[in-house]
Order: C-alpha cells, then structure tokens, then sequence
C-alpha cells in the first residue's frame, strides 16, 4: 500500500495565540494572510478582503450558501451554573428549590406512616408531617422519572421536590436523570438557587460520591441547555447555581464538577452541529468550527483544512466522488491535539463521517419511513468527534496525541455528480463499483481512514451514522461497535460504563464479505440488506492498516432524539473518557 503523505501545499492553520481574540488566518488564502473575524457560532459573518483566486471564490460561495432561506442562527450562551459541593444542614440551606433523590426503598414508612429514612423523616419533622402526607397524595413512590415539587413553608428553601431514582439507584444515568429532573422543575418553578441531594448520602460509599455528583451536575447543565438558536423567541434559563450536599467537598470532588462542565460544553457543541439545518451547516461551516475549536485552545490543537485541489494530491477519490454533486464544496478537517507538556506515550484518531446532508444521491431516499428530511444529523460522527475535542481541549490530558478526523461533504444530486455503477479509486489504491449512491458515508469515511492510518496512530475509532440496518437491529439507543481486537473493545466499554451511552458489540463476520464482491472492482460500495450493518463494517475495515487497532461504531439509532425532535450529543462523553484512559 502506497503511504500518501499530506501533500506540501497542505496548510496548516495558525491557532491564534490570543484566546480573548476570536480571529485567525483564513485557510485558503494564507499568502494574502487575510484575517477575518468569527461571529456567534454558526453565525457566519466574515469580512473578506477581495480576492480574486479561484480558491477564494469557492469560499466565498461556500459562505454565501450559507444563508440559503436567509436564517441566521441566534446566539444563545450555553447554560453557565455555578456548582459547590457543600456539607450544610438541608434544613438551614436557603434558596429556590430543595431537590432530593429518592428510590423506592427510601419512600419505606413505619406503621405510624412515618419515613424510615433519617434524611427524609428529618425533613418531614420540620415540615409538621406534610411531606409525607403530600407525597403519598401525590402517588409518589421513587419510580424512575417520577417527580413532585412542593410549596411547603417551614425549611430555608421556598419549594421542595422528591426526585424518583427508581428500585436502588447504582448507574450514573439515575444520577444524571436526577440533574436532569431538577433542571426541570427549576425552570417549571422559574428557580435560580437549587440544592441537590440524595435520601440515601449517609449510606452513600466515600469513594463513589465525587462520581455520582458529577454526573448530578452532568445532567443539571444538560437539562438547562435548550436549542433555540432558530426560534424567533426564546427563554433565558433562570437557573444559576447548584450546591451539591452530602456528597463531599474539597478539591477532587470540585476537579469532577470541572471535568464535568467541560465534556458538558463538549456535547452542547456536538447537539448545535447535530441540530443546525444542513442550508446553514455547510462543510464549509462545520470546517470553520472545527479552526474554531483550535484557535480557542491554540496551546494544545493545531488544524489543518484541505480542500479540494489538496484532497485530490492525496487521491482522495472515494471521498470526492461523494462530494462531486454539491456546489458547497468539500473540506477535509484535521485537528491535532498535543499535550501541554509535549511528551507523547500513546497516538490516537477520532474519526466521524460528516455528511452535512445525505440526500441519497441518484439513488434518492424516497418513500416514508426514509428520513430524508432528518438527513442533516448526518454529521452525527463528526459532531462527537469535534465535541470531544472540544472537551479535550480543556481538559488538556497528559501523554496522549489525538488526531480528530472528518471529510466533510453533502451528499446531492447534479450532473456533477457519481452514477450508480461509477468505479471510484480511493487513496490507498483500491477501487470500488458504487452500486448505490446511498452508501455514502463509507465512500467518504474509507479515505478518511487512510489518512488517519498515514499519521502514525496505533488506535483509531471512527463514528458514523452509518446504515439503517443498525437501527434495525438495535433499534433508536444502542450503537453497534465493531472491532477485531479484544482490547480495543474493552477499553471503549469501560469508557461507556462511566458515561451511560449504550453500545453493543456486533461481529465482523467475514463471510459476509460475498456480497461485497464486483465483477470489474475490487468492491462494491452496497451489498444488499440482510447484514446491512456487519458488511458496511467489513468495507471500512478494507481502508485500515492491520497493524492499527480500529473500532467502527455505528450511532444511526443514538444520534437522534425522536420524542425531543432534537440531537442526543450521543458518542462524546464515551470518546472523552476513552482518550483518558490512554493518558498517563
Ligand atoms: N445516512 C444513512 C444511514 C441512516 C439511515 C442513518 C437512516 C440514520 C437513519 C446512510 O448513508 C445510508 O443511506 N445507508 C444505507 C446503506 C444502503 C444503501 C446499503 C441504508 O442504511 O439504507
Ligand atoms: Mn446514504
Ligand atoms: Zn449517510
């Protein structure tokens, strides 16, 4: 196999130094070293400097798609709460809202239907009874998803809510639903003091609190976040503090609160690139987001930006066959994560297939059920890799060198574009028939895959919203993983332990690899139905070195929230504690 070095006109991005300062050099011109200033995220504004190069006007025109039906995204800050880990009396707290966790074992009453758990009975006492007697009037039990919010005189806080946690809360997606729930009632409640804390602390081990407040605080970020960017009305968030009480106090447990909030900011990212429309979300605009993310943690993050004629040097024709269609152009993102101090143990990729818009090309998706009108999340893999960067960036792990990959294009239709039955030759050589122009995202993902391998990494894992077939077979909220190596599955499935986000491992069966077979191609890009998941798998696996150790997960069913009409940010947190878990 041909090792295709980043050809010398490839560029790299100069993250600018100053982090106050959102400018930086525009990437397509760097000889006039045209500065230009970034709006609001996705609100794209850039004052250019005229240029007359052929390269200057695709970006021009990348940005004036842009702002096709004249939307312009609002900016919203994302939620900024304060958090304190505290040891105070729960009566004495003062503030808005009091928010206790509660399973059903700690709703148990005596014969005298008086509250056999200490911190509940303590509270009852103060309320002269009405605790109690209210919360069986109002049927509550501690189910999961279950909640009361009180207005009872007699404590510090104005109102009181009992939070279910279900049978015996132990997985910290209770504890983020209890964030969550809290988020909830503060704003039901127009709350900008709450103080949450669990029936159960004093039964609660030392070693599991400062985890169990994180994900508390996880899930009160999270459930304050509100995606009204393209709502001509929206509601500032009244939430502004939370304290945390009888989990701890002191550093660690304030240096989780921390982490917390920054793999928060890393998702909040990754649900705006999920939720912009693919008009305003270009992958023009989803490369200048990517230099965003670099120029705002420029001691750790270079980038670099390719375009067509760079993708080209590097015989990216899988990928640019897919993006021949669109008059947006295609842009190949890379970032590099460096650690601060600079010594590097362990080289890592992230790689997620960004498809700004899969419209199926010439085999368009037609008929109901297709979901072509939900095709902009298709950027889904992309969106948490740039998420977790983002995370990472102020996280700033040690010992660990991280390269975020993503060859972002649309997926259209034109007389630009690939036919069914077109041969593509991708970087590494090998060709493929395209027997549905549908099964894109491979096309796009197997030069990205290449490129990855050319950086030296000894472990890649690529994201992708990758087939239909996936969500069939594990349907709206597991992701499919797929990786030959036995230690590469361990360590993400630790990762997703501590992250909640459920995935289930699926076999790379390599009979399967029958139906990818082409009479005038080494493959074809579309084997039929049956399988649909395990052989889009086996195609990637055609792009990676054996030497490198590679997982696929495909999130077509996570990436999405049907009920919420909006994205989940599904795949960060579980990249972030990955890559610390190959940090030193
Ligand atoms: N982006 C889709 C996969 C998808 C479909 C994600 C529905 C989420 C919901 C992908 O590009 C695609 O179209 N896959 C085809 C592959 C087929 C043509 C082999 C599919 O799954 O139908
Ligand atoms: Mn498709
Ligand atoms: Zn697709």
């Amino acid at each position: 196999m041909a090792v295709i070095r980043a050809a010398s006109t490839s560029l790299t991005l100069l993250a600018s130094t100053s982090s106050s300062s959102p400018s930086r050099y525009c990437h397509c011109c760097p000889s006039l070293f045209t500065k230009f200033r970034f709006g609001p995220i996705l609100n794209i504004s850039f004052a250019f400097k005229p240029l007359s190069s052929r390269k200057a006007k695709r970006m021009a025109h990348s940005t004036a798609r842009a702002t096709l039906g004249l939307t312009q995204a609002n900016k919203i800050d994302p939620p900024k709460i304060s958090f304190a880990a505290k040891e105070i009396d729960l009566v004495q707290w003062k503030g808005d809202l009091l928010a206790v966790g509660v399973t059903e074992k700690d709703m148990a009453k005596d014969d005298n239907s008086k509250f056999k758990n200490s911190i509940l009975q303590k509270l009852d006492l103060q309320l002269g009874g009405l605790l109690s007697e209210a919360s069986s009037e109002e049927d509550f039990t501690g189910k999961a998803g279950q909640s009361t919010v009180l207005r009872l005189p007699g404590l510090g806080s104005k109102r009181v809510g009992l939070i279910g946690l279900g049978a015996a809360a132990s997985a910290t997606v209770a504890y983020r639903n209890l964030g969550e729930a809290t988020a909830a009632a503060a704003k039901s409640t127009q709350a900008s003091n709450v103080a949450i804390t669990l029936a159960s602390v004093e039964r609660t081990p030392a070693e599991s609190k400062p985890v169990i407040a994180s994900a508390i605080a996880t899930g009160a970020i999270l459930g304050t976040f509100d995606d009204s960017r393209f709502k001509s009305e929206s509601q500032k968030p009244a939430l502004k503090s939370v304290d945390i009480i009888g989990l701890g106090s002191g550093p660690e447990i304030e240096k989780k609160l921390k982490y917390a909030d920054h793999v928060c900011s890393g998702i909040i990212l990754g649900k705006e690139l999920v939720n912009a429309p693919a008009n305003v979300l270009t992958p023009g605009v989803l490369a200048e987001e990517a230099s965003r993310i670099a120029s705002e943690y420029s001691d750790v993050f270079t980038a670099k930006i390719l375009d067509v004629e760079q993708c080209k040097e590097l015989k990216m024709g899988s990928y640019l066959g897919v993006a021949a269609a669109s008059t947006n152009p295609p842009h190949f993102i890379h970032l590099c994560y460096k650690p601060p101090n600079g010594k590097v143990k362990t080289k890592l990729a992230l790689v997620g297939k960004g498809l700004t818009f899969d419209s199926g090309g010439y085999n368009i998706k037609t008929g109901a059920g297709c979901l072509i009108e939900l095709m902009k999340f298709d950027m889904g893999g992309s969106a948490a890799v740039l998420g977790a960067a983002k995370a990472l960036g102020q996280i700033k792990p040690a010992g660990v060198e991280v390269h975020f990959i993503v060859a972002a294009c649309e997926n259209m239709i034109s007389g630009t574009g690939m036919r069914p039955g077109d041969i593509l030759t991708a970087s590494n050589g090998k060709t493929i028939e395209v027997t549905n122009t549908d099964a894109e995202g491979r096309l796009t993902l197997a030069d990205a895959l290449v490129y990855a391998c050319n950086q030296g990494v000894e472990k890649i894992v690529d994201l992708a919203t990758l087939t239909g077939a996936c969500i069939v077979a594990l349907g709206p909220s597991i992701a499919g993983i797929f990786t030959p190596s036995e230690d590469l599955a361990k360590e993400v499935f630790g990762a997703s332990e501590a992250s909640g986000e459920k995935l289930w491992r699926m076999p790379l069966e390599e009979s399967y690899w029958e139906s990818m077979k082409s009479g005038v191609a080494d493959m074809v890009n579309s084997g039929g139905r049956q399988g649909g998941a395990i052989i889009a798998a086996l195609f990637l696996k055609q792009f990676v070195d054996e030497k490198v150790q590679w997982m696929h997960i495909d999130m077509a069913g996570p990436v999405w929230n049907d009920k919420k009409k909006n994205a989940t940010g599904f795949g960060i947190s579980t990249l972030v504690e990955w890559v610390l878990k190959n940090s030193s």
